[in-house]
């Protein structure tokens, strides 16, 4: 008999997982809280408690090249980088060509997930959920959370002396949706992430005044890279990826910064990341650098105190008359459905064995997909989580008696390997240089997109070879040129050394 598993949620991770269920002949069950597939990227007017919220204007970061799963390339006119309604809209396409949604039971909230009694002989979990206020409950021989971690917003009050006596509005960057209301008003935003950058580039262009406050700066990427290309289908590729394997750290850290910098210099925008740590998550943002050159964003330390009407800032300036503060201070990550002694969320991090199943479980019977974002997109990660975890399904056994070793990286590409050598999909690149050379070539210089993990395996997929070599062609000559320079520079990096 076929075994049965639960998912929970039915956004990017959920959809992919029930796919990945099916794949591997299980029998998927999936519940999702809202009345609709798409989770955060389902963007509604009105908040929804319990699901992740974004604004109106949100573009993806990683581009459709890198931010499709491994078998559905996204649509020719779709452009790089796309609109929230135009992934949803992907997300929707996915749906319908593989047959997802009859998996789905819409309006249901899973409650609680227990272990069964004989659990550590069976692996089996009891599942409550409610829908229209009557609960449930039922067995299933797996369960695969995909709820989501952008949902539970952070906001550190406490460390705002005087917030308290704020008399404007505050609220978490969650609850922002759209910038009119804020016209001509003094806005100071906390935090400099992605929607921070996005919140105050957006707002200046209506507001009096707005401050972005921040306690380390960011790097600030452009989403168009060297020559035009989506930032991620340069930087993600296995030779850029080779490369900074093997270079040394201090040339490899400096040649970063040199990158970083290349665009503008952050430091003259008051912007250099504190902790310097190579690649702090940078910011995507191709407006945000002009506004602050014309003083439409003005660039803040960390607010040391507000007062009923103003902000004081760690270097003593002060912001007057502030109408509104937006914390985009991040979320929380929690499992509200899960007791802690099956998962343990620490300093917003919970111990998983390669982010995925959770540590010292009698089985391997539950698994956490989308959780870890390495500096990369979700969709192929998830998808391969998912692909992996119904895999170990098949022959649960403890992970602790499964496997000793731990993860070694978060690198993108190391980490989508790492998973796909568990279940059997990881390109070869070697072997594959005699058999079908132009396609090595491409898979070693080309983007690392998620097709290459469909080449072979289970769940092989006949259109990844062409999909991978239809890719926008990078030229090898640039590649070529960029190992010489790489050369030249490692000689001069080791010649200064054996001079001093
Ligand atoms: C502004 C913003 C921009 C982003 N841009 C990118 C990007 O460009 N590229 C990228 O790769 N990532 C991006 N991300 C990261 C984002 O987390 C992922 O893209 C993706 O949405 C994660 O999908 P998910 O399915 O894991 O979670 P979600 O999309 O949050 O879906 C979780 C689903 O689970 C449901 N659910 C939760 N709890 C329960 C329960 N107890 N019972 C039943 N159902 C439940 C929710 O209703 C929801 O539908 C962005 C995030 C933000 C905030
Ligand atoms: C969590 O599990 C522990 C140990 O199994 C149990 O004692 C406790 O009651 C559980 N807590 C909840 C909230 O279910
Ligand atoms: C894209 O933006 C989201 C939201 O801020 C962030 O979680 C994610 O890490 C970003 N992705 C990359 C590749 O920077």
């Amino acid at each position: 008999m076929a075994k049965r598993v639960a998912i929970i949620g039915a956004g990017v991770s959920g959809l992919t997982t029930i796919k990945c269920c099916l794949d591997e002949g299980l029998e998927p069950t999936c519940f999702e809280k809202s009345d609709d597939i798409g989770g955060l990227w389902r963007f509604t007017e009105k908040v929804e408690q319990g699901r992740a919220s974004i604004y109106r204007t949100v573009i993806t970061n990683s581009s459709k090249e890198m931010s499709c799963f491994s078998d559905f390339p996204m649509p020719e006119h779709f452009p790089n980088f796309l609109h929230n309604t135009r992934f949803l809209e992907y997300l929707r396409l996915y749906a319908k060509h593989f047959n997802l949604l009859k998996y789905v039971q819409f309006k249901t909230t899973v409650n609680s997930v227990r272990k069964c009694q004989d659990f550590s002989t069976v692996g089996q979990w009891e599942i409550v959920r409610e829908s229209d206020g009557t609960q449930k409950s039922s067995i299933f021989d797996a369960v695969m959370v995909c709820s989501g971690h952008q949902i539970e917003a952070y906001m550190p009050l406490e460390s705002f002396p005087g917030i308290e006596k704020f008399k404007g509005q505050y609220f978490h960057s969650r609850d922002y949706k759209t910038p009119e209301e804020f016209q001509g008003k003094t806005v100071v935003i906390i935090g400099m992430g992605n929607s921070a950058s996005d919140i105050a580039v957006e707002l200046c262009q209506s507001a009096k005044r707005v401050c972005l406050s921040t306690r380390g700066g960011s790097w600030v990427m452009s989403r168009v890279y060297d020559n035009g290309y989506p930032w991620d289908t340069v930087f993600h590729t296995r030779f850029a990826n080779l490369i900074r394997y093997f270079l040394p750290w201090p040339l490899l850290k400096w040649m970063t910064e040199q990158k970083m910098n290349q665009w503008f210099d952050h430091e003259n925008y008051g912007l250099v990341p504190k902790n310097r740590f190579l690649m702090k998550e940078p910011v995507f943002n191709d407006d945000l650098p002009s506004r602050i050159l014309c003083g439409a964003v003005v660039v803040k330390p960390v607010v040391k105190e507000f007062t009923e009407t103003s902000a004081i800032f760690e270097d003593v300036t002060m912001e007057e008359c502030v109408d509104v503060v937006v914390f985009a201070t991040g979320y929380t990550v929690s499992f509200p459905f899960l007791n802690e002694s099956v998962i343990k969320v620490e300093n917003n991090r919970a111990a998983l064995y390669k982010h995925v199943f959770p540590l010292h479980l009698e089985k391997s019977t539950l698994a956490i997909i989308g959780l870890i974002q390495p500096l990369g997109p979700i969709m192929p990660t998830s998808e391969l989580q998912a692909r992996w975890a119904t895999r170990v399904f098949k022959v649960p056994k403890s992970i602790d008696e499964l496997y000793g070793d731990k993860i070694k990286t978060r690198d993108f590409i190391d980490y989508l390997d790492e998973l796909s050598d568990g279940s059997g999909a990881k390109p070869e690149i070697i072997p594959l240089l005699l058999k079908d050379p132009q396609l090595a070539l491409t898979i070693f210089f080309g983007p690392c997109s998620p097709f290459q993990f469909r080449l072979k395996g289970p769940g092989k997929w006949a259109g990844a070879r062409n999909a991978i070599l239809t890719q926008r062609d990078h030229s090898l000559v640039a590649s070529l040129l960029k190992i010489f320079g790489l050369f030249a520079l490692l000689a001069a990096f080791f010649l200064s050394f054996y001079q001093h």
